[in-house]
Formats: structure tokens, C-alpha cells, sequence
């Protein structure tokens, strides 16, 4: 019979049928008379059998890992208690190889390998992506991106795409990437916060999926240069307000990704203890951050305990999240350390209505807060920061034409993905990552 073409997930209603099915040879075991091939199309795996005659002609007998090939034949469910996925087999009628691999001891099998070393594998990560974690963790990804923008459009909030190419800065001029714009200078955007602000008075509450820029030059395991930030931005609201919509966008994203089958059966095969985190998130302000610092005896950066006015910094924040084990809320930083845009808590003018999200295993990944909405206080920011307010004009009208209450936040995918997949680094969580010194694949 003719063979119908199929992609290897969904086969199961193939079952009984001549199909026809072409990937690459992800594993080979050659077993006296029969020969196995585990068969990836990047939906899935198959299993399938050659047998007989099959076995015997050149390209069976040369076959090689990653060779791409086209099997025809029919599948069948396995017998109770032997292991393939999805529980079925393909047995071959006939084969044809696509394009060899090299194989032998060079294969990429050892590049992908557990244990090969990290500088081969980002050098090799096109190949590196083939395997079952790299692969699980981006379609991970791409299911949260899903995810994301269904939990968004049951908001109500529109997506907009702000330019990349900006002549702002919006969280600090340290990490700005600059490039000759025709002549001008011009940087990589760090944030498209302010583009969404503007936003706010055509298309209501608005969300971006974009990529952000950042020159961080210290090497760890949660910066990137180039990551993928979620950023929201919300019209008419208070600080309250701000911090129940971020606890609702992260709980009902983590709730539709579950909710795929696909999706939640590769969260637990990457991290087999994730479970949904419990709402109401912690509240915690910053001040009561640094006296759990003072009082669980870890020091700030240089080494002394912990007073108001410090910079928590990454280990710190890593340790006190780690240690409570539970997604937090951090409100209410000092003015000093965050950026020029911030309110300033109505109650208290030392501190701004401001929030970090923090996930165990990762610490931070989400930046949130209020935004200045006076003209007056957002000309003193400038000053504060040293920004000419210049370049800033579009930014600064919105506080001429109409102002109204505003914030929200930004949330690192890969940190979420991080978290969400028990990733060591963001690293893993990126396509082809960038940080500093690594710009290729
Ligand atoms: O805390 P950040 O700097 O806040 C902002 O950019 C705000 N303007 C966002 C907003 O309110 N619209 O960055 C937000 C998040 C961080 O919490 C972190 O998850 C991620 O972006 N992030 C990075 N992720 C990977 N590599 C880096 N170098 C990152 N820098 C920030
Ligand atoms: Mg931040």
C-alpha cells in the first residue's frame, strides 16, 4: 500500500498504517539480526526495526548517528513492559538514506555528551541543540512564549514590538551597548519600558516579547548580554495593583504551560520536583530583607553585614531565596539604588514603590515598579541620574498630555526558564546565547 508521510508526534493514530517517515538517526544499536534506530524529526522520537534483507545492504551496514534517512513501514504498539516512545515501533519495509553523518569516535555524540567540556559544547552548541535536554528545554521555552501570550490576551493587553535601536538609556548607562547609528550614536534598547509608557494613552495596558541588550561584564550564571525580556505596562493602577496583575501573569502562565501535555511532560522530565508555586506570592519588603540578612549573618559585597541603603547582590539574594524556598515578592527599594523613573512611596519618600520577584535556584526575574507620573519629580530624576532630558522629550510628554498612575514590570525568560526547568545557567535556556567574549554560533 501507498505510504502516508507523517511527523513522528501525533503517530500513535497512525498505528496499523504504511507510513512514511524521514529525521535523523538520533541513537543505532545493531543487534544480531536486527538493527534499531531511535528516529528524531524534532516532534519526537520513534523507534524503528530493520530487519532482514534490510539489514544486510550498505547503507544499513555503514549507517551513522545523525545521518538523516527515510524509513517506510508500519507501526505497531510494543509489547507491555518494553521501552519505546510512545509505546509502538516502526517496522521497516524499506529505507533510504538522506545524507550520511561522519560518525566514528568524533560524532557529535561526544560533543553533546554529559560531561564534554563547557567551551566545546557553546562552540558546538548547533550541534549541542540536537540532544534531548537542549531540545526539551527550548521547546520548554516555546510553550512559556504560548503560554505567556494567552495569559495576556485573557488581560485584555495588546502586544507591540518598540525598536531595538534607541538613543535612551533606561537602566543605567554601565551596561549600554553603543553603535554608530549613520554617524550618530546610537545604543541596543535595555528595556522597551519607556516606548510602552507611551503606549498606554492609544492602546490601553500593552506587553512586548522582545530581545534586551546588556554589557554586563561580570561573567555569571544568570547574565546574559542579549536575553529575551516580557515586559507589561498597566494604566490607571495603584502599587497594590501592580503586584496582584504580575501574581496573576505568572500563575496563569505556569498554569496554561501545565496545561499542555507536551509542555508539562518535558517540565518533568528537566525538573521532575517543579510544582505550580502557591498563591499569595511573600511579600517582603527591602527593608526587612536586610535585617533577615543581619540576622541570618550574610554579608554584603564587602564583606560587612548588611545595612539599609545596600545593594543586595546576586549571592546574597540567592542564599535568602534559596533558604525560604518560595517564590518573593521584594518591595520597596531605596530610591539611591534603582532607577531615575521610580515613584517614591507616598508613605515613605526614602523608598520607591518598586518590585523584584525572586525564584528559588535563580533569585531574581522580574523588575518591576511604579512610575513617576509628575512632571516635576521625572525632571529631578534626570538630575538625579545625570540624564539629559533631551533625547527624553517623547518620554517626558506623556506627563504633559494626560499623566495618569502607571507601572510595570520586566521578567527575564531565560531566569524564568531557569527556574522553571532546573537550569544551572541561563545559558542553557537561550537558543545561541551571548554573554561576554561569546558571540558566535
Ligand atoms: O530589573 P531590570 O533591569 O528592569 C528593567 O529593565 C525594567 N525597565 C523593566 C520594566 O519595568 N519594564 O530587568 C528586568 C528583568 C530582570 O529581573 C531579569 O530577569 C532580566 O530582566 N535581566 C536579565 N536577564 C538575563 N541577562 C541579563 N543581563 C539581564 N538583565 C536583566
Ligand atoms: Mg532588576
Amino acid at each position: 500500500p501507498a505510504a502516508v508521510n507523517i511527523k513522528i508526534r501525533g503517530s500513535v493514530a497512525s498505528r496499523g498504517k504504511r507510513v512514511k517517515v524521514s529525521g535523523w538517526v538520533h541513537r543505532l544499536r545493531h543487534q544480531s539480526k536486527l538493527i534499531f534506530i531511535t528516529l528524531r524529526d524534532g516532534t519526537g522520537y520513534l523507534q524503528c526495526i530493520l530487519a532482514d534483507d534490510l539489514t544486510k545492504t550498505y547503507d544499513a551496514l555503514t549507517l551513522t548517528v545523525e545521518s538523516t534517512i527515510t524509513i517506510y513501514g508500519v507501526i505497531s504498539p510494543v509489547p507491555e513492559g518494553s521501552h519505546a516512545p510512545d509505546g509502538h515501533e516502526l517496522h521497516a519495509d524499506y529505507f533510504k538514506v538522506v545524507g550520511k553523518a561522519p560518525g566514528g569516535d568524533e560524532t557529535i555524540t561526544n560533543i553533546v555528551a554529559k560531561d564534554a567540556d563547557p567551551q566545546t559544547k557553546y562552540d558546538n552548541r548547533h550541534l549541542v541543540i540536537r540532544g534531548e535536554q537542549a531540545s526539551a528545554v527550548l521547546k520548554v521555552r516555546a510553550g512559556v512564549l504560548r503560554a505567556f501570550r494567552k495569559t495576556y490576551e485573557d488581560l485584555g493587553m495588546l502586544e507591540v514590538t518598540p525598536p531595538c535601536m534607541v538613543q535612551t538609556q533606561v537602566e543605567g548607562g554601565s551596561t549600554l551597548f553603543e553603535f554608530n547609528y549613520y554617524g550618530e550614536k546610537a545604543y541596543l534598547t535595555q528595556s522597551s519600558q519607556l516606548y510602552l509608557e507611551t503606549c498606554l494613552p492609544s492602546l490601553g495596558d500593552v506587553f512586548c516579547i522582545q530581545e534586551s541588550f546588556r554589557a554586563e561584564k561580570s561573567l555569571t550564571r544568570r547574565h546574559l548580554s542579549e536575553y529575551t525580556h516580557i515586559e507589561a505596562e498597566l494604566g490607571f493602577i495603584s502599587f497594590d495593583d501592580l503586584l496582584s496583575n504580575l501574581e496573576e501573569t505568572i500563575c496563569r502562565t505556569i498554569d496554561y504551560a501545565l496545561a499542555d501535555p507536551l509542555i508539562s511532560e518535558l517540565i518533568k522530565e528537566l525538573n521532575p520536583k517543579f510544582k505550580a508555586p502557591a498563591r499569595p506570592f511573600l511579600r517582603m519588603t527591602y527593608a526587612d530583607a536586610i535585617e533577615w540578612l543581619k540576622k541570618h549573618d550574610i554579608p554584603n559585597e564587602e564583606g560587612k553585614p548588611h545595612e539599609f541603603g545596600d545593594d543586595i547582590a546576586e549571592a546574597a539574594e540567592r542564599k535568602m531565596t534559596d533558604e525560604i524556598n518560595l517564590p518573593i515578592f521584594l518591595t520597596k527599594f531605596p530610591v539611591e539604588i534603582k532607577a531615575f523613573y521610580m515613584k517614591k512611596d507616598p508613605e515613605d519618600p526614602r523608598v520607591t514603590e518598586s518590585v523584584d520577584c525572586l525564584m528559588p535556584g535563580v533569585g531574581e526575574i522580574v523588575g518591576g515598579s511604579m512610575r513617576m507620573d509628575g512632571m516635576e519629580e521625572l525632571l529631578a530624576g534626570y538630575a538625579r541620574e545625570g540624564i539629559s532630558p533631551d533625547p527624553y522629550y517623547w518620554f517626558t510628554d506623556q506627563r504633559k498630555y494626560g499623566t495618569t498612575p502607571h507601572g510595570g514590570y520586566g521578567l527575564g525568560l531565560e531566569r524564568f526558564l531557569a527556574w522553571m526547568c532546573d537550569r544551572y545557567t541561563v545559558r542553557d535556556c537561550s537558543l545561541y546565547p551571548r554573554w561576554t567574549g561569546r558571540c558566535t554560533p
